[in-house]
């Protein structure tokens, strides 16, 4: 794992300890030869970490100036275009894996077109977004603005009930984590259901869903 960790200026120990909370559930050689999409880099190392263990990595993000920023430092990213993934179209093909960090709760409009179509093209999503912490079954808006940010300065945060509704729904397997281990620099997910209806930006969790 040491020797497969480059350096990121974006929040190392939360990008890191992602990728290594991913390892200990899936081995290493699991990911050789797999088609991965990863949804919205921002600086593109997660998806490059996984392109360097042998699988083929295609990535999908908003903005062009951090798709020019991905190419700079990780040449070896072919497969690479700006989609603005706030909608219910889905025209990036067919994966076995997404990677799906951090997006979500920057989405405005489109959230539940935005899981079927991510669920109806993968068989396995690793899944991470804010949570906001409520009983109830809703989505929290915000305005947001910067270049790691929504595209349009709203973004909607759900609830875990929302989440579970729509995959249960759906009808997909999934299991949530809030460990410890995941938790890296603000950014944290082993905090406790108050039912508070405070949105906490940095307050997370992780779900492994499974077709
Ligand atoms: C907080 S960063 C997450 C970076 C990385 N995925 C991670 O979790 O470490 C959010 C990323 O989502 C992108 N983004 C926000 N809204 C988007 C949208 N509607 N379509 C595509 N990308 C979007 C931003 O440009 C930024 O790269």
């Amino acid at each position: 794992m040491k020797d497969d960790i480059t350096q990121t200026n974006y929040h190392p120990e939360w990008q890191n300890n992602r990728i290594k909370f991913i390892l200990e559930k899936y081995p290493k050689d699991f990911f050789k030869g797999k088609k991965i999409l990863e949804l919205a880099p921002f600086n593109g190392y997660i998806g490059s970490f996984f392109q360097k263990i042998g699988a083929e990595v295609t990535m999908a993000e908003g903005r062009q100036e951090n798709i020019e920023n991905i190419k700079r430092d990780y040449p070896q990213i072919k497969n690479i275009s700006q989609k603005n993934l706030d909608t219910k179209d889905w025209d990036l093909g067919k994966f076995d894996v997404i990677i799906n960090f951090g997006l979500f709760y920057h989405l405005q409009n489109f959230h539940k077109e935005h899981l079927k179509n991510c669920l109806d093209n993968c068989d396995l999503m690793f899944f991470e977004t804010v949570v906001f912490d409520s009983d109830k079954p809703e989505i929290h808006f915000r305005r947001e603005n910067g270049k790691d940010q929504s595209l349009t300065s709203v973004g909607g945060n759900p609830s875990t009930s929302w989440l579970h509704n729509f995959f249960d729904d759906y009808g997909c397997k999934y299991k949530k984590y809030s460990s410890s281990e995941l938790n890296g620099g603000i950014h944290h997910y082993d905090w406790l259901d108050k039912n508070t209806r405070k949105l906490d930006c940095a307050a997370r969790r992780f779900w492994i869903i499974e077709k």
